[in-house]
């Protein structure tokens, strides 16, 4: 590492797993310089999910300007990084790929760490990243996106146990194709979180999954294999139309509340198992409004301390991945130039 500097702080994060390019300088792992986000989802839509394909070519077409505008919005020279920080599993291989060879270049060029970050350890370190006091270890965090679901046993940052997964479906892939299948639009959770303001969340009772007793783990694809039935009839496929009188507020209202509920259940029995003070929520799923309420009650009535992100370090984003970065720097835990894309985790 370069001398001259007071300590390894000054960190270029990179995030290119999915559909959102993203780059963000954040200065000793918590105070947030810039945070750029080019969103793909538009050019998505109309295929009603991520093409990798469309997603790897306007990563490309992005990854450049982002890392300027990134580093001109901080006020920061590319020659006063400490490191460069990258997402390099889990994702879409080579949207993975596109954000790593910009990470290992500037790695080289500068002479600077190369620091490999897993995304969802990320989402998790999101949570608590803008605070200052005593860390919230241990903790039960639970990362919701569109490609994961999952309860972790979180010891430090970038430091967990998995203790329950999705066994079908994430929660925010059914927020999708429970969207689709209402006719709203791509990304779901938006959609269906928006139609259910002015739904009843008991208007329909559909099914809370269950794995057995003592089972941490998750699933959601009879919740939208309910919604699909109950709106289009047993024999009826996606494309059908909804059938007279279905209201689709209730029904985005209760699916939702469906989904909410057993999100909740779980973690507070993980936080119960472990005796685990701090909950940690994170990933796209966690703007949810009344995931964020009844996470927030039920954390206070069993009285442990909810940790939750603003929405805009809920959803991908870079300055994560910096934050983490910083931790695994002073931790001595840095990559080589050989660090590879890995896909599943
Ligand atoms: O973490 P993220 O940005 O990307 C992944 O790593 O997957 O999460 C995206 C997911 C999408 O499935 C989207 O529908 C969901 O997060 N999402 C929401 C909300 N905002 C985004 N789900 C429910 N309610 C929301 N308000
Ligand atoms: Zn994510």
């Amino acid at each position: 590492m370069r001398r001259g500097r007071t300590g390894p702080g000054l960190i270029l994060g990179i995030e290119s797993s999915c559909d959102e390019t993203a780059a963000s300088v954040v200065r000793d792992g918590h105070e947030i310089l810039s945070s750029i986000v080019t969103s793909q989802v538009d050019r998505h839509r109309v295929f009603g999910g991520v093409v990798p394909e469309i997603a790897c070519r306007l990563h490309t077409e992005a990854i450049l300007g982002v890392i300027d505008a990134a580093l001109a919005d901080a006020g920061v020279r590319r020659e006063d990084l400490d490191a460069v920080a990258v997402t390099h599993t889990p994702g879409l291989v080579g949207a993975l790929l596109v954000g790593l060879s910009a990470a290992k270049t500037l790695s080289y060029l500068l002479d600077i760490p190369l620091i490999g970050v897993d995304h969802i350890q990320a989402h998790l370190y999101a949570a608590t990243m803008a605070e200052r006091g005593a860390p919230p270890y241990p903790a039960v965090g639970l990362v919701v996106s569109g490609g994961h679901t999952a309860v972790y046993d979180c010891r430090g940052p970038g430091r967990m146990t998995r203790l329950g997964k999705t066994i079908d479906d994430a929660a925010g892939e059914a927020f999708d194709k429970t969207a689709a299948i209402l006719g709203l639009e791509y990304p779901g959770g938006p959609s269906i979180e928006k139609a259910a303001r002015s739904g009843r969340a008991d208007a329909i009772r559909f099914p809370r999954s269950d794995l057995g007793p003592g089972s941490l783990d998750f699933s959601f694809s009879g919740v939208k294999t309910a919604v699909l039935y109950h709106c289009k009839g047993r024999n009826a496929g996606r494309s059908a139309p909804l059938k007279e009188g279905i209201c689709i507020q209730d029904v985005a209202a209760s699916f939702q509340e469906a989904v909410v509920e057993v999100l909740v259940d779980r973690t507070l029995a993980a936080a119960e198992r472990l005796r685990a003070n701090h909950i940690l929520l994170g990933g796209g799923v966690a703007c949810n409004t009344r995931l964020r309420e009844r996470l927030r009650l039920g954390a206070d009535l069993a009285g442990r301390v909810l940790h939750l992100a603003p929405p805009s370090l809920c959803t991908d984003n870079a300055a994560m991945v910096a934050g983490l970065g910083y931790h695994r720097l002073k931790a001595g835990r840095v990559s080589s130039l050989r660090l590879d894309a890995v896909p599943t985790p």
